[in-house]
């Protein structure tokens, strides 16, 4: 068959007789070739195969690789977080053993020169410790001038002269390695100076590092966030630009705090206003307290309807995945990049414990959210049986008209209670505010009495 093919083949090429065993020899060296052909294509085959092998196990690695790259930057994040929750936690650890030392200690006598309220004595003692170089020393007294009177020039300005001073701090702190360092450096020098957009700038880009959860900034409380932020803040501010402007001297209270949205927005104003206030929150963190009056048990929204039902405690998933430690080191943590960490206090547990922590101090601004008649009377008995309260503090009620507003439940039984049961304060409606809220002004009718 070879053989006749190879012939016309030739006969095509005008070649007319051809030897035989000329065709033997041809057809066995194409037999060669054949053979040699089949053996180069099964070689090119394996080969092939192995290549294809090659480059499976090559993706296979690859995709493993970016699995295991994108487990190890999951890890890091968490590290980084529980790092900052830890850090965060011991730091509020040490404050809490400083309030509970500080309740423990009877009141120092000189502190009755505490009670000056000419601001600018505060100032002339401010620059006196500045001059000896003591700065947390003189901004404190700097900023008892502020709260007597509203941006005292003599004591603002200074208080922005000293801002500098810590940006150059924040940059030698960020030089040696020091974040968290530097971060509360440029803190103080917003808080010194917020008017000023670098010292603001450099703050922003020191917190947005990509792996900031901030559980401060969500508003859970409200159908619509952005409508519900927009309430408060403007309800937080009139009653920050009364006390401000009224000089008010004194601290601002909350009590229900739950993921912080309330708290934070008052850090801020207190910042903004140039307050310099501190900042005392109060919250179980494990949600409401079991209903043991019956005005909470029977009332519509607790009893009847049961709205709180879900007990307003973070799941502890969230907790680990989201905070990387506790609710309350994660809001002293995130309030604390708002105003100094000094200034913010967070007390956790029920307020039948942490109440008896009350700081010796006067109370200017009390937010009073948590909910519950029982609650409510239970910070009312304590800010009145530590004489907190004082002429002209404001309160506000996020939750008034819950309970439709009916008198028998909630803040509102609760704050009739504590004004009928003493004779020392009266109170003025002064603002409501969304859906429920109400502020009042509290009245100390031995001052200014038989004038
Ligand atoms: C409505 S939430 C507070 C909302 C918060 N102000 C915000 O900005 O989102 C009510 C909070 O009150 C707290 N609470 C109520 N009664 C309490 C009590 N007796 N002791 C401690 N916490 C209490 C609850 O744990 C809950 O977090």
């Amino acid at each position: 068959m070879l053989k006749s093919v190879v012939h016309s083949f030739l006969r095509s090429l005008g070649v007319r007789a051809v030897r035989a065993h000329t065709l033997d020899g041809v057809e066995a060296r194409i037999r060669v070739l054949e053979v040699r052909n089949a053996a180069l294509a099964e070689q090119t085959e394996a080969q092939q195969r192995q290549i294809q092998q090659h480059l499976s196990r090559a993706d296979q690695r690859e995709a493993k690789l970016a699995e295991l790259t994108a487990r190890l930057a999951d890890q890091t994040a968490r590290l980084t977080r529980e790092q900052d929750a830890r850090a965060a936690a011991l730091e509020l650890l040490a404050q809490t053993r400083a309030v509970v030392a500080r309740v423990a200690t009877p009141p120092d006598p000189a502190a009755a020169a505490d009670t000056v309220c000419d601001a600018g004595h505060w100032t002339r003692l401010g620059v006196a410790e500045d001059a000896a170089g003591r700065t947390d020393v003189a901004i404190a007294h700097y900023a008892r001038a502020m709260q007597l009177i509203h941006r005292y020039h003599p004591a603002a300005s200074r208080l922005a002269a000293l801002a500098p001073q810590f940006l150059r701090a924040a940059d030698a702190h960020a030089a040696a390695g020091r974040p968290a360092e530097a971060k509360r450096a440029l803190v103080r020098a917003v808080e010194l100076d917020p008017a000023d957009p670098t010292a603001r700038a450099r703050l922003a880009a020191a917190l947005d590092d990509g792996r900031h959860f901030d559980l401060t900034k969500i508003c859970y409380v409200y159908h619509d966030p952005a409508r519900g932020k927009a309430i408060y803040q403007e309800a937080f501010l009139r009653a920050a630009e009364y006390v401000a402007g009224g000089g008010v001297v004194g601290e601002f209270f909350e009590f229900g705090v739950l993921g912080g949205f309330t708290a934070r927005l008052q850090c801020e104003l207190i910042r903004d206003l140039r307050m310099w206030r501190e900042v005392h929150l109060f919250d179980s963190f494990e949600g409401l307290p079991a209903y043991t009056s019956p005005a909470d048990r029977d009332g519509y929204d607790t009893g009847v309807r049961n709205v709180w039902a879900d007990p307003m405690r973070f799941p502890d998933d969230f907790v680990r995945d989201n905070l990387g430690g506790p609710v309350d080191a994660h809001i002293f943590a995130r309030l604390g990049e708002v105003i100094g960490p000094d200034r913010v206090f967070v007390y956790r547990g029920f307020f039948s414990e942490t109440l008896a922590r009350l700081p010796a101090t006067k109370a200017a601004l009390v937010h009073i959210d948590c909910d519950l008649y029982s609650s409510t009377r239970e910070v009312f008995d304590a800010l009145a049986g530590r004489d907190m309260f004082q002429d002209g503090c404001v309160i506000l009620f996020d939750d008034y008209n819950c309970f439709r507003a009916n008198p028998a439940f909630g803040e509102r039984r609760a704050f009739a209670e504590f004004l009928a049961g003493q004779s020392r304060y009266t109170a003025s409606p002064f603002y409501t505010y969304g859906a429920n809220g109400a502020a009042f002004l509290l009245h100390d009718t031995t001052v200014g009495a038989g004038l």
